[in-house]
């Protein structure tokens, strides 16, 4: 292990921090960053800081130690190695510990030999974690063509799908939540907002990988969210310096970067669409949605921004349509093709954001989960955009 590893023991006895600290100095080839945190900095929600490994003083028993637990691996991600530690642990304690996803429950007195297994595990896990250096993650951006069109959804599925799928590689997706007003990505994922953009806001200067995942939230599909602030924020609160700062942050650390737009332009969601490798542009074969979509398209055509690659997807779609248009009409009045649909299917989408759930956890094979499928295979396989991205023109956005 020639790396440097953070440490942090959510320790409440003396005699585990002092077995820790002199675990930690007394490796050859590593250095350590330790520190110690107290375990119920997870119930106040302020950032955490990010670690390698961290080992938590636990009583499986005690209700609030548990629910605190949840929380933290919650909030961590899959490069952080999470050891627990308990006195007394029966086989049944030891259980419910590895099924809230802790790597292994270390015994009191802490052994030598146990806390060197879990550095090792962890400088381990680092390694194949670690973005190689100079590669940068694509950054989708989600636009609607209209209220309720379905983005949301749409960019909730394909997120989960995608981290599922990225898994595999040892590799992860998040999704920031940008609708600042109405963002409901922590809703549909039942995750909490406690932590999100609001924290991130106030510190672009600071704004860093560590500052970024104290403010994420983990889904079960592996996704990391960032919460859209749970107090409405003047648009104005953002400026585009944020938003190139909390992109490039992102990408630096995820393959794929997913936001969820809000439906008011301005200049920092030019911003986020100026750094984007893709954008989905959502909408559904209805006559406002159709308008609303072109609008978009029009409006990103006047900002110079039209030559980004735009993928239009079709929400809600039904092959047998009654309605006033068919696919080529809508292709017609768009001026391009269709890339992706996605089926309507009311009783998986919403069972799914009813429990949180990502649609392959509701009904596999359903249409909508292989619509969602598609996209977000288009989106594993798809390479970087080439540098040099287009400068604004921001010829119709006020300054806000
Ligand atoms: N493919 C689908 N099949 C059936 N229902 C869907 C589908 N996609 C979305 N819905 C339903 O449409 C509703 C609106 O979806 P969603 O919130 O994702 O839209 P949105 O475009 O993000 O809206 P907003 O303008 O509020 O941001 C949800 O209640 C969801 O259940
Ligand atoms: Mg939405």
């Amino acid at each position: 292990m020639s790396h440097s590893l953070h440490v942090v023991g959510m320790l409440r006895t003396p005699q585990l921090r002092s077995a820790l600290a002199e675990v930690c100095t007394d490796m050859n080839g590593t250095r350590f960053d330790l520190r110690v945190a107290p375990l119920e900095q997870i119930a106040t929600g302020s950032t955490l800081p990010s670690s390698d490994l961290l080992m938590v003083e636990v009583d499986p028993k005690s209700d609030s130690d548990m629910g605190m637990l949840r929380d933290l691996i919650a909030r961590q991600h899959s490069h952080t190695a999470i050891v627990a530690t308990t006195a007394d642990a029966t086989l049944d304690d030891v259980r419910k510990l590895m099924r809230l996803g802790v790597m292994d429950v270390i015994p009191q007195p802490v052994q030598r030999g146990d806390v060197f297994a879990a550095l090792e595990t962890a400088a381990k896990l680092r390694k194949g974690m670690a973005p190689a250096s100079g590669t940068k993650g694509r950054l989708v951006s989600v636009l609607k063509g209209g209220g309720g069109v379905g983005a949301t959804t749409v960019a909730v599925q394909t997120g989960c799908c995608l981290a599922q799928a990225l898994q595999k590689g040892g590799q992860e997706a998040c999704l920031l939540d940008l609708d600042v007003q109405g963002g409901t990505v922590a809703l549909y994922l039942d995750l909490s907002d406690r932590v999100g953009l609001a924290d991130l806001v106030d510190l672009p200067e600071r704004l860093d990988a560590d500052l970024l995942q104290g403010a994420m939230t983990r889904h079960d599909s592996g996704l990391s969210v960032v919460a859209a602030p749970r107090d409405v924020m003047p648009l104005e609160s953002f400026t585009p310096d944020f938003m190139r700062r909390l992109t490039e942050v992102a990408r630096s650390r995820f393959t794929v970067v997913l936001a969820d737009l809000p439906p008011a332009w301005s200049l920092w969601s030019f911003e986020a669409l100026r750094q984007s490798d893709e954008v989905l542009l959502v909408t559904q074969m209805t006559v406002p949605g159709v308008r609303q979509a072109r609008r978009q398209l029009d409006t990103l055509k006047a900002e110079g921004l039209d030559d980004l690659p735009i993928k239009v997807v079709l929400n809600r779609f039904e092959k047998r349509w009654g309605g006033t248009f068919n696919m080529k009409e809508v292709e017609k009045a768009l001026g391009r093709k269709i890339d992706f649909t996605v089926a309507n299917d009311y009783r998986t989408v919403s069972e799914a954001l009813d429990q949180g759930l990502s649609i392959s956890d509701v009904r596999k094979r359903s249409k909508a989960f292989k619509s969602v499928t598609k996209i977000s295979d288009a989106l594993v396989s798809a390479g970087s955009r080439a540098d040099g991205r287009l400068e604004p023109q921001l010829a119709s956005v006020s300054a806000r």
